[in-house]
């Protein structure tokens, strides 16, 4: 699907990847674009609508733990455009030992805004189709000892995104559900790392991990802007070392009917 034309709501669209990702969609030719995040960034705003005056870019501070704030927002959307036509969910936080807040910056915002951004969408309730891309992780794929709780609220983005994807749902509302996974990559959610991590004792592995090579946000929001391209619902994508891949989920259970 073609970006062209298209009411995009971008959620933690000032944060490192974000803002890539925001720079590259911004050359698609929007009809508008929606940046919520709860940094206030005004010169980042001015130079996102300077890279294509035709597209309108409104920011809009927003605090994804809120439903309050979430709600406010996607109204405020669809009173100036009607439509919302693709959503990225990309707010995230590396901090363990606040569970709570992991889980409701990382999990239950981006679910809480899927549910008040998604009549706007779904083509038999008020919307026109379109797509949803939700930032999980390669941590939401595979374990990450140094930081279980992260890698736990991401786990919960795979399981929710996957779930919204399939068919059934497609054939419903006409918005795509794609799953998107950043590997390491040099953004400032690993600084202070040694006070993120699940326990004390967990330095150790964790500055192995930390250590390890990344990617640039740059190559990463460049893959993010493909992805809510391709509108491929039920894909889950891996960006990972300046390469995108396409993951096929092993299968290890299915109902029996
Ligand atoms: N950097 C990595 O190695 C990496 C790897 C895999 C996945 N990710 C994921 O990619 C996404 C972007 O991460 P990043 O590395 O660019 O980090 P970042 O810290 O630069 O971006 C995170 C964004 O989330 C926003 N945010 C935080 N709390 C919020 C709240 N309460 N309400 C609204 N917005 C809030 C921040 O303001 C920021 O814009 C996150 O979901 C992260 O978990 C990052």
């Amino acid at each position: 699907m073609s970006l062209a034309g298209k009411n995009v709501v971008f959620v933690g669209g000032l944060g490192f990847i974000g803002y890539e990702a925001c720079k590259q969609i911004m050359t698609r030719d929007l009809a508008s674009f929606f940046v919520f995040d709860i940094l206030d960034k005004p010169e980042a705003v001015q130079a996102l609508q300077e890279i294509n005056p035709k597209t309108k870019v409104y920011y809009t501070k927003f605090d994804i733990t809120s439903k309050d704030s979430i709600k406010s927002a996607i109204e405020d959307v669809v009173s100036k455009v009607q439509y919302i036509d693709v959503l990225i969910n990309g707010a995230g936080i590396l901090a363990d030992p606040n569970v709570e807040l992991t889980f409701n910056i990382n999990l239950i915002g981006p679910i809480n805004t899927t549910f008040a951004a998604l009549p706007h969408m779904d083509k038999n309730q008020k919307g026109r189709g379109g797509v949803i891309v939700n930032i999980a992780s390669v941590l939401g794929l595979e374990p990450c000892p140094p930081a279980a709780v992260y890698c736990a609220s991401k786990f919960g983005v795979m399981g929710f995104s996957r779930s919204l994807g399939h068919p059934y749902y497609f054939e419903h509302t006409g918005v795509a559900v794609v799953t998107f996974c950043p590997g390491l990559t040099d953004t400032p959610l690993k600084n202070n790392i040694g006070s993120k991590y699940t326990f004390d004792y967990s330095k150790e592995i964790g500055e192995k991990l930390n250590s390890s090579k990344t990617q640039k946000p740059e190559v990463c929001g460049a893959h993010l802007a493909q992805v809510a391209e391709l509108q491929d619902n039920g894909g889950i994508y891996i960006s990972n070392q300046g390469t995108l891949t396409k993951v096929t989920p092993s299968v290890y259970w299915e109902p029996t009917y």
